[in-house]
């Protein structure tokens, strides 16, 4: 049996962005209008309290893994992602090991995207098999579970675009690799959904540009789970005819009213789901819903 938690969203920002001339010309600008002035920001007002609670739960819970779907900061300035590596205790041995993956707000520009600026500080979270010199996807073996990290996150030149890609050469890559991995249920984690919580397909600005070959090369790969955030609303969907594993996304762990993430335990094909809400009262997270699913894991790729 494992034990993992997942968790998604944390938007952390710093008071002290670091603007250059050069930022008033990117969406940065329209972006912070936006979180400063029109409110967005307000929403994520608690979150480095909430974080020390969060973290607080990591360190007592016994865990083996932890599971970050991205969305670390809110406009990818290097001064969020310091702030936000040094809150979440990256490189913090007392801390279970995490698989991470960027968010589209950790892309929000070409440059950040370029200078590769959650690579550089979240490097730790990234650790894993890849082909060749790739980033995405890596892959980590955990007890009998193959967690698999895909990047779906890009940098979009309009301020309304928050959609995402994984991409054929990337889909080709996590093909290639999941031909090498040996027995054991497989988790993908991604930032975007496949779909919401009743099984749409996100709106066009907001949703996984290529989820249907997305969904076609997770099948070919034999995935048996699959963990995302971006929508700050957590769900379950389970598995069905058009997608042939469950679907959990953990919801945004630090924004107001809604802070929540999930801690699971994977015993053989047998996955427990328990959503932890955060009470601001008490500043702490207590058990809320509960959900227990069989995995599809392939014959051949099942432990004899
Ligand atoms: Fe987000
Ligand atoms: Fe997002």
């Amino acid at each position: 049996m494992i034990r993992f938690a997942h968790f998604s969203d944390v938007h952390l920002t710093s008071k002290h962005l670091g603007w250059k001339v050069r930022d008033l010309f990117t969406k940065k600008a329209t972006g912070w209008v936006n979180v400063k002035l029109l409110g967005r920001g307000s929403r994520f007002k608690h979150a480095p309290l909430v974080v020390d609670a969060l973290l607080g739960e990591f360190r007592d819970g016994a865990f083996d893994q932890l599971v970050f779907s991205g969305d670390a900061t809110k406009l990818a300035f290097e001064n969020e992602f310091q702030l936000a590596a040094a809150k979440l205790g990256v490189g913090d041995a007392a801390l279970p090991p995490v698989v991470a993956v960027p968010g589209n707000h950790d892309y929000y520009t070409r440059p950040a995207f370029r200078a590769g600026l959650f690579e550089k500080h979240f490097a730790p979270w990234l650790d894993g098999l890849r082909i060749d010199h790739h980033t995405y996807p890596f892959a980590r073996k955990v007890g009998p579970a193959w967690f698999i990290a895909v990047n779906s996150a890009t940098p979009n030149w309009a301020v309304w675009d928050a959609s995402g890609t994984i991409g054929h050469v990337q889909l080709e890559r996590l093909e290639k690799l999941c031909e090498r991995l040996n027995a054991g249920p497989r988790i993908l984690v991604t930032h975007y959904p496949l779909r919401t919580a009743k099984g749409n397909l996100e709106h066009p600005t907001h949703r996984l540009r290529d989820h249907a070959e997305s969904l076609d090369a997770a099948k070919r790969c034999g995935i048996s789970l699959w963990l995302h955030g971006h929508l700050h609303r957590g769900f379950v969907l389970p598995a069905g005819d058009a997608i042939p594993f469950p679907v959990i996304c953990a919801g945004s762990c630090t924004q107001t009213n809604r802070w929540m993430y999930n801690q699971c335990e994977l015993d053989g094909h047998t996955l427990r789901v328990r959503r932890r809400r955060y009470d601001p009262a008490a500043n702490r997270f207590d058990d809320a819903e509960e959900w227990t699913m069989e995995l599809p894991v392939k014959s051949s790729q099942a432990h004899s």
